[in-house]
């Protein structure tokens, strides 16, 4: 009985071992900032967190002639898990979401599909 539960203790022991060694110790993410605005003309809203991920983005309600609905701008980056700093900046409004990437620096234009 006794070695029965001291094979289980140490397969328990064996098995958590990996998931604490997959990928580097890190310190737990957490939100650095935070805000938010929404009234009936648009909204706004921007967060960043601990690992250098950011997104803020503006919309304002449009009715006008040229478009009726959402203009949206907004941006966003992170560090991709091979290590490149990715940037985008978006426009969306009647001609749909228009992205444009920065990696690294460099400013491209993603694939249209
Ligand atoms: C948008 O503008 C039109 C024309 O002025 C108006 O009739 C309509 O009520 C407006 N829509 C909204 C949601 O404000």
């Amino acid at each position: 009985m006794k070695i029965i539960l001291i094979a289980l203790s140490t397969l328990v022991i064996v098995c958590a071992i990996p998931q604490q060694q997959q990928g580097q110790a890190q310190a737990p993410v957490e939100i650095v900032k935070q805000d938010s605005e929404v009234d009936v003309n648009g909204y706004n809203f921007e967060f960043e967190t601990s690992d250098g991920t950011s997104r803020q983005e503006q919309a304002e309600y449009k009715n006008d002639t040229d478009q009726q609905g959402l203009l949206v701008r907004g941006s966003y980056k992170y560090v991709a898990p091979d290590g490149q700093n990715i940037a985008v900046s978006f426009v969306a409004d009647k001609n749909g979401y228009q992205p444009t990437e920065q990696k690294d620096g460099q400013n491209q234009q993603p694939a249209q599909s």
